[in-house]
């Protein structure tokens, strides 16, 4: 890493919400070269980068020229032009994690038949490319409610999910090709978040698990440590670093999983980068995620892993009813608190339930973060001067 030691390295990062803004902030801690490629021009990650270039990250010219402009590639977010990439590839640039690892991990289908061919339990599943033909297997009986349908591309926080629980909800079928899973009867959610470096080196964070908000269907609370027992968190670390060796990963994979009702560990699903599970790393573990994604993607030695301090992760979400230029109500009367760390994105315009940032609660139980993040969560409003 000789650009990293004359502090020459360009990181370039494909597009720029908060996971690019965080990883960035982590990058300059080694003075390295930021080049930051959004859509967007008052995205996140723009206020903290070394440069910012427009352009789409679906775009393959955007992603081509872009991709041109660094020394080593990485990316926050899955909808990336993999065409482009493996041009690039192919054209010598450094890609990390593999663009192949990331075609595979872009659908959803890929992904189940990958568990599946290497024995990851998961839950059972069918592939469909239309909504026609689901609607033919449950006539004929080859599926029975309740059901999971997902779509293969695109999905994300819950969008492009769709739960039938009868015949009432086939109106909620989504259109396109998708996989049609079990319904899991959900005791717990957890993600545990792993990295790999050149060198084959792995390391793992303690599994870390998520309350939903049920309106949202977007993670609430995140609670680290969790409250697997030994024998489920073993597992679960077992299965992500299964997972990242089968890929030949380098660099952070995150791995969601359920506990079901019997209390066996199911994968869920997976993401190649920093992810929203791991938030609470920066103020709460030894190795941040974001310093971790690096220390992979770089060959460096990877960071310990250790817990600090217990933690309670929220996100903060925009309020609904307002829709506009942004405003923060609490921000104050919750710093007041001990160990309350705010994150604000820097996001121009809130909606309803959009993740305008995040707060990480930190104290020596987890049951008093706990109370804490509560107080926090009612204190904290996102809310706009503009009514919607
Ligand atoms: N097979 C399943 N059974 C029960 N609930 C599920 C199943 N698959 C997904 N869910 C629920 O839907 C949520 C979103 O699904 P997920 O595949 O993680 O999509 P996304 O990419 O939007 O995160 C999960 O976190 C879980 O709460
Ligand atoms: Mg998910």
């Amino acid at each position: 890493m000789e650009k990293l030691e004359t502090s020459n390295l360009k990181l370039g990062i494909i597009s720029g919400g908060q996971l690019g803004k965080m990883l960035i902030q982590e990058a300059s801690k080694w003075d390295i070269i930021t080049y930051v490629m959004d859509n967007a021009e008052d995205c996140p990650a723009r206020s903290v980068a070394s440069h910012y270039q427009k352009g789409s990250n679906v775009d393959f010219d955007s992603v081509y020229e872009f991709g041109k402009m660094v020394d080593v590639l990485t990316f926050e977010i899955e909808n990336v032009n993999v065409e482009a990439l493996k041009k690039l590839k192919s054209e010598g640039v450094n890609i990390l994690p593999d663009p192949g690892i990331l075609e595979l991990i872009q659908d959803k289908g890929l992904q189940k038949q990958f568990y599946e061919s290497n024995g990851i339990p998961n839950s059972p599943f069918k592939l469909y490319d239309s909504e026609k033909a689901i609607v033919e297997d449950i006539e004929k009986g080859v599926l029975q409610y309740p059901l999971v349908q997902k779509l293969r591309k695109g999905g994300y926080d819950g969008r492009g999910v769709a739960v039938l629980t009868g015949p009432g909800d086939l109106g909620k079928l989504l259109p396109g090709a998708s996989v049609v899973e079990e319904k899991i009867e959900i005791e717990k959610e957890i993600s545990v978040i792993v990295a790999r470096n050149k060198k084959g080196e792995i390391e793992n964070y303690p599994a870390v698990e998520m309350l939903f908000d049920p309106t949202a269907n977007l993670v609430d609370k995140l609670i680290c440590p969790s409250s697997l027992t030994a024998e489920q968190s073993e597992k679960a670390i077992r299965f992500a670093g299964k997972i990242i060796e089968l890929l030949d990963m380098e660099g952070l994979l995150a791995v969601e999983f359920f506990v079901d009702s019997k209390g066996e560990v199911i994968v869920n699903e997976m993401a190649p980068r920093p992810h929203n599970s791991g938030h609470h790393t920066i103020e709460s573990v030894l190795t941040s995620q974001y310093e971790q994604h690096l220390r992979a993607i770089l060959n460096l030695p990877l960071g310990s892993t250790k817990i600090k301090l217990p933690s309670v992760m929220v996100n903060i979400l925009g309020a609904e009813g307002y829709e506009g230029p942004v405003v923060y109500e609490g921000l104050s009367e919750s710093l007041a608190i001990e160990g309350v760390k705010i994150h604000l994105y820097g996001k121009k315009a809130t909606r309803p339930y959009r993740k305008m940032g995040h707060v990480t609660v930190l104290s020596s139980s987890l049951e008093s973060a706990l109370e804490k993040a509560e107080k926090v969560k009612q204190l904290i409003k996102v809310k706009s001067w503009k009514k919607s």
